[in-house]
């Protein structure tokens, strides 16, 4: 059965999609669409059409799934030049999310009425594409060339009431939508000439007196489009629009279309947009599992991570019981939490209504006992198994049935944590990474005897307050933080035989990384994990705590920072790293680019297949969005295991053994990664 079905309402067709989830517009809808704009130009009774959809949302944009696949026809660029060439008007009727293709359609439309909480957008550029069925010609004829460049090179969607004020909504409906909007085609359906999006170039003016618009958009945002290869040529394709007629644009816009649908980015963006919705699900878990009710979250510790999981919470409007052990720290972390709401409120991004809102669902304690009231408990105290175990301790014998006790460790066990109290199917692990309320990536640890329906509760809590949401095994550092290991071990070592912290970060910013190793821990804290023993010294990072230079907060660490924490190299650690290299015995040479590669990425690439070996990771994909969304991997190469498919596992495997002499005693060799690379398979594809 066809998903899109008509019916006749007076003189008014009206065309329902019927395709969930999301009213993707797969083959069928777009075959559909087609058969039913020729039953509204057959019928002479019709006198205007109406284009609604059922379910959670307008159609969000082309079907996904068939990308990579011999298209069926009809593609979507002429579905939508049917519609715009429909002899009777045509009503978009939007609710939900208007996305991509569906934006396109709507665009194709005549006329567009939404309800004022749907969302308008052309997301293509984050599966590295750009709107390819007119989209990048119509949305700047009908919602002028700086929005729809905004729109389009960013991905970000706008509220229909501001899409109305822009033109892009003709009018907002409150109310039945489909009974208002076909009320709406009442009203237009004599109007003539139908209203042709293509065909307007009023809202071109200004850009065609002004090209410069381009120049400047370009420099405003080079730094966020960085690497990404799609942003560009969705500029490209609206600078055409402007500088040449719509039938001239469209070809450019198809040309660009198919440039970025065969590269190698849109291939890791959309593997990534599916590998991020495959996290959410978890293996073994019965389907009919119910999630506990979190009604009231605890948190213990009111430092810089306690604070920011609060935020999150707060955020979300659910109510939270901070505890701490001294008056002063539990007022400087709500004072910290207040200042973070009052910045974002600075940004316009709330209101100050809105930031006493979130505070006012906080209740700082010292007392301990105010958590016997929560459904879920969070300890974020520092990393000391003594510490955790004896607050569990306390937890056990305070909290009510049910409750759900987590602990934001990210290193430790969460099976030895378990076992301190008396109900560890209770308690996993919530690793939040830092900044907490900023950053999107939650690792969720399950316990050998974490219940289920406690891991359905902390997935679906995940999405409540904007995380995405990854399951990892109990292990030493979990997935991210273990993969960290061998590429500071190697970046460290790299030092030493010969490389600039300059030379290091550089090659992984070159990479895409938002920056590199040394970066990393000068911005994190040198000293995080330091023994704190200034007489101790075994390596350069001990050298450099004994001698104050934690990172950015003292003003050096790898680099000298000045005022403005602008860093250069340092004399003194080139010296430290020169004396560390004179002690070993070690001969400096010169290290390649590619060996920083081998080194730090690929032995990564390796600690991933082992996690996976080990049953840590449930699948290749949920490392990928670890890394992306925790540590900033560049989303165009999909992440470091889909990456290492891109690359080839042989040439992985060849580039690592190439190295083992180097690698370190330690080193391991993942098996699971050399029989994949000699069977010639892959890890996520
Ligand atoms: N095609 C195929 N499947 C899609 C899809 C699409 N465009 N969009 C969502 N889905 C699937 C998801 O994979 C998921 O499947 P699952 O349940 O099996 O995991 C299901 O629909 C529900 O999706 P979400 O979990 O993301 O649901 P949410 O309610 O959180 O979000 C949404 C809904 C805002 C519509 C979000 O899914 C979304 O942003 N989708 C992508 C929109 C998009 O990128 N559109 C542009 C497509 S490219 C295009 O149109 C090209 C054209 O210009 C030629």
């Amino acid at each position: 059965m066809s998903p899109i079905s008509t019916r006749k309402h007076g003189d008014i067709l009206i065309v329902t999609s019927n395709n969930p989830p999301v009213n993707a517009l797969g083959h069928a809808v777009r075959e559909g669409l087609v058969a039913a704009v020729a039953e509204a130009d057959g019928d002479e009774a019709v006198k205007a059409v109406v284009i609604v959809c059922q379910g959670q949302t307008f159609f969000a944009g082309a079907d996904i799934t068939e990308f990579g696949k011999p298209m069926q026809l009809p593609m979507l660029p002429t579905v939508v030049d049917i519609i715009e060439n429909c002899t009777k008007p045509v009503v978009a009727a939007i609710h939900g999310t208007a996305f991509g293709g569906g934006l396109e359609v709507a665009l194709a439309s005549h006329y567009r009425v939404a309800l004022p909480s749907a969302k308008l957008g052309v997301p293509e550029v984050k599966l590295g594409l750009l709107p390819g069925a007119g989209g990048t010609q119509r949305l700047p004829r009908v919602a002028g060339v700086e929005k729809a460049l905004e729109m389009a090179a960013t991905g970000n969607p706008i509220g229909a009431v501001e899409a109305h004020g822009l033109g892009l909504v003709d009018r907002l409906i409150e109310g039945d939508l489909e009974q208002h909007a076909v009320a709406f085609a009442e009203e237009v359906k004599d109007i003539r000439p139908i209203p042709k999006s293509s065909e307007r170039d009023d809202k071109l003016a200004a850009a065609r007196a002004n090209p410069q618009v381009f120049a400047d958009f370009r420099k405003a945002n080079g730094r966020k489009f960085r690497g990404f290869e799609a942003p560009e040529k969705n500029i490209q394709a609206i600078e055409a629009a402007v500088a040449k007629p719509y039938a001239e644009g469209v070809l450019d816009e198809r040309r660009l279309f198919m440039e970025l649908m065969t590269g190698r980015q849109a291939r890791a963006q959309q593997y990534f947009f599916f590998a991020e919705r495959k996290a959410a699900k978890i293996d073994g878990i019965p389907e009919e599992t119910l999630p506990r009710e979190i009604k009231r979250v605890g948190v213990i510790g009111a430092g810089t991570m306690g604070g920011g999981i609060s935020m999150n919470f707060l955020s979300a409007g659910i109510p939270v019981t901070i505890v701490e052990m001294a008056q002063e720290a539990l007022d400087r972390g709500a004072g910290v939490m207040r200042k973070n709401y009052e910045a974002t409120a600075a940004k316009g991004k709330m209101t100050a209504s809105q930031v006493e809102g979130a505070m006012g669902l906080l209740n700082p304690t010292l007392d301990f006992d105010a958590l016997a009231d929560c459904d879920l408990i969070i300890e974020a105290v520092f990393e000391n198994m003594d510490v955790k175990k004896e607050i569990f301790t306390k937890l056990d014998a305070i909290c009510k049935p049910g409750a759900i006790l987590a602990s934001n460790t990210s290193y430790l066990s969460i099976d030895e944590i378990a076992a301190a109290t008396k109900r560890p199917q209770d308690v996993l692990g919530l690793h939040f990474f830092s900044p907490a309320n900023v950053m999107k990536l939650l690792e969720v640890v399950r316990g050998a005897k974490t219940a289920p329906d406690v891991l359905v509760t902390a997935m679906q809590l995940a999405k409540r307050i904007k995380k995405v949401a990854v399951v990892a095994g109990v292990c030493y550092g979990f997935i991210g933080n273990r993969m960290l290991i061998p590429r500071q071990m190697q970046a460290m070592q790299l030092l030493l035989e010969g490389a600039t912290p300059e030379q290091v970060d550089r090659v992984h910013v070159e990479f895409g990384m938002p920056m590199g190793p040394f970066q990393m821990s000068d911005l994190a804290g040198v000293d995080i994990g330091w023994h704190r023993d200034p007489n101790r010294i075994e390596n350069i990072r001990d050298a450099l705590c004994a001698i104050d230079r934690w990172g950015q907060k003292k003003g050096a660490g790898f680099y000298d920072y000045d005022e403005k924490r602008n860093p250069s190299p340092s004399p003194v650690v080139q010296g430290i790293i020169d004396d560390f290299r004179a002690k070993a015995g070690v001969e400096k040479r010169e290290i390649s680019d590619q060996e920083i590669i081998e080194r730090t990425l690929y032995t990564m690439v390796n600690e991933g297949a082992l996690i996976l070996e080990g049953g840590f990771a449930q699948r290749a994909s949920d490392i990928d969005v670890v890394w992306v969304y925790g540590y900033g991997w560049p989303v165009y190469r999909g992440g470091p295991m889909h990456w290492a498919d891109g690359e080839g596992l042989d040439k992985i495997v060849a580039g690592i053994r190439n190295q083992l002499s180097r690698l370190g005693g330690d080193f391991k060799l993942s098996d699971m990664l050399v029989k994949k690379a000699e069977a010639g398979e892959k890890f996520t594809r």
